[in-house]
C-alpha cells in the first residue's frame, strides 16, 4: 500500500540552513557525508518545491497504518488534565482522535497510568482519567498498553510510597494487584510495562536513585511481575528500558534477568526497547542485532517509546535549524522518513513474527513530544513524531508504512 504523499511546502527562510554534526551522550555526530547529503538535498528541495506556507499537508491518506501489521501499532497519548489531551473537546482533540482512530490499533498512556497518577495516597486510587481512556479505546476497537506499574523516577513515585516504613513487599504487591486488577476484566488493557528502567548503563541494578532497590533489593522486580500475573493472567507482562537498542552491558543484563525469571518460573512475556533514538544512532544493523539477541530468549519484543528527533537533544549545539520558530524542511522530513523506515525494518528483521509484541510511537503530534519540553527545554524546536503540529501525517508516517509493507526504505 502506498500513501499519496503531497509534497510539503517549505519556507524560504529555512532553506539555506544545513545540518552540521552535533554529538553528545546520546549519539554520534552526523558524519560529514551525511551533512553534505543533507545540504544538497535541502537545496534540491528548495529549487523544486518552494512554496508559501507550512500549514498544508505533508501527506494525505485514507489508509490505516495498523492494517499493514500483524501486531499492535501504537502511539502514546495524553489524557486527563494534560496538555495535548486526546480526549479534550476543544482545541485539536478531535484531530488527535481522528489520527489515532485512523492509524493505530493500540495506545500507551504517556503519563496518566503512572504510579503517582493512579495511586496518589496509600489508600487512594484515582482511575477516572484512565477509565475514560479505556472507554475511548473500547468504543473504537483499540487496546491499551499499561505504562508503568513500577518506575523509580522521582516525579512518578508517590510521596507516601517514598516514605513508606511498613512491609515493602506487601505494599508493592498490593499496588500492582489493585491497579492491574482494576483493568483486568475490560479486555482493553492487554499488556503492561511492569517494571521500567531498573538497570544502569553498566548492567548493574539501578540503586542510588531507586527506592524500590533500596528497600527490597532486586527482589522488587519479581514481586511486581508475580503480582501482575496473578491479577491478570491474560495480560502480557513486559520489562521496559532505554539504551537497549545499541546492545552492550545493559541489554545483556536485561536478557540475563529475563532468562533467570524464565528458569525460575517468574512470569515475564516480553522485553520493551524504548526507542528514544537519534537520527544517526544507533546504526540500524546494530539495532537489528539487539532485537534478535532479545528475541533469542523466546520472549516477545516490543519497540516502545519510539521518537526520532531531527536534532540530537544531548548535543551541545543543535544541528538544524538554528532558530526556534523554524519549519521542518522537505529534505529533513525525508531523511527522518527513511530513518523511521530503517528502524521499523530492523525490528521486523530482528524479531520473528510470532514474537512481535508491537511498536509504539511516543506521542502524536510533534509539539507534544517530551523532547521539546524536557530535553530541548522549550529552547529549540524539533519534529520527532509522525504528525506535525496541525495533525497532518508527515513523511515519517510513510516511512513506517513502507517498512510495515516490506518496501525498501527511501
Ligand atoms: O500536566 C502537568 C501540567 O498541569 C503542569 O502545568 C506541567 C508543569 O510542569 O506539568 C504537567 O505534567 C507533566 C507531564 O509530563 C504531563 O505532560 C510533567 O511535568 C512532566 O514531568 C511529565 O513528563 C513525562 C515524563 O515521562 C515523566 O513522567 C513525559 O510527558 C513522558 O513522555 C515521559 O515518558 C517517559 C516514559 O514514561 C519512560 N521512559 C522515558 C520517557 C521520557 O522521559
Amino acid at each position: 500500500m502506498k500513501f499519496d504523499l503531497i509534497r510539503p511546502v517549505i519556507l524560504a527562510g529555512v532553506l539555506g540552513a544545513t545540518a552540521c554534526g552535533g554529538s553528545g551522550s546520546g549519539g554520534d555526530s552526523l558524519s560529514s557525508a551525511s551533512s553534505s547529503a543533507l545540504s544538497s538535498s535541502t537545496s534540491s528541495a528548495s529549487s523544486s518545491s518552494l512554496s508559501s506556507s507550512s500549514a498544508s499537508s505533508w501527506a494525505v491518506s485514507e489508509e490505516h497504518l495498523y492494517d499493514n501489521a500483524s501486531f499492535p501499532v501504537g502511539v502514546a497519548v495524553s489524557a486527563g488534565n494534560e496538555s495535548y489531551s486526546l480526549l479534550e473537546e476543544s482545541g485539536q482533540g478531535q484531530k488527535r482522535r481522528d489520527a489515532v482512530i485512523a492509524h493505530f490499533s493500540n495506545m500507551t498512556p504517556g503519563n496518566i497510568m503512572k504510579m503517582s497518577y493512579l495511586h496518589p495516597e496509600e489508600n487512594t486510587y484515582t482511575f477516572a482519567d484512565a477509565d475514560a481512556l479505556v472507554q475511548f479505546a473500547a468504543d473504537h476497537g483499540k487496546t491499551l498498553h499499561g505504562h508503568t506499574l513500577v518506575w523509580h523516577s522521582d516525579y512518578q513515585v508517590p510521596g507516601w510510597m517514598k516514605n513508606y516504613s511498613g512491609d515493602w513487599q506487601a505494599m508493592l504487591s498490593e499496588h500492582v494487584t489493585n491497579i492491574v486488577g482494576h483493568f483486568a476484566s475490560g479486555e482493553v488493557v492487554t499488556s503492561w510495562d511492569v517494571v521500567n528502567e531498573a538497570f544502569a548503563e553498566d548492567g548493574s541494578y539501578r540503586s542510588a536513585d531507586s527506592v524500590f532497590y533500596q528497600n527490597m533489593g532486586e527482589s522488587y522486580l519479581e514481586v511486581a511481575f508475580r503480582a501482575a500475573r496473578n491479577a491478570d493472567p491474560a495480560a502480557d507482562l513486559y520489562y521496559n528500558d532505554y539504551n537497549l537498542a545499541q546492545g552492550g552491558a545493559k541489554l545483556n543484563a536485561v536478557i540475563a534477568m529475563a532468562e533467570d525469571f524464565m528458569a525460575r518460573g517468574v512470569p515475564i512475556d516480553g522485553i520493551g526497547f524504548q526507542g528514544h533514538i537519534q537520527i544517526d544512532w544507533p546504526a540500524a544493523s546494530v539495532m537489528e542485532q539487539s532485537f534478535a539477541q532479545a528475541a533469542a530468549t523466546g520472549l516477545k519484543v516490543r519497540l516502545t517509546e519510539l521518537d526520532i528527533p531531527i536534532n540530537n537533544p544531548y548535543s551541545a549545539s543543535y544541528s538544524y535549524p538554528d532558530n526556534y520558530h523554524a519549519e521542518l524542511t522537505q529534505a529533513l522530513a525525508d531523511r527522518q522518513k527513511r530513518r523511521y523506515c530503517e528502524v521499523v525494518t530492523a525490528y521486523l528483521n530482528g524479531v520473528p513474527e510470532a514474537q512481535r509484541g508491537g511498536i509504539t510511537v511516543w506521542g502524536i503530534e510533534d509539539p507534544s513530544s517530551w523532547l521539546i519540553s524536557q530535553l530541548f527545554a522549550n529552547k529549540h524546536d524539533d519534529w520527532p513524531l509522525l504528525f506535525d503540529k496541525n495533525l497532518n501525517p508527515k513523511p515519517a508516517l510513510q516511512g513506517v508504512a513502507d517498512a510495515l509493507n516490506g518496501q525498501a526504505c527511501e
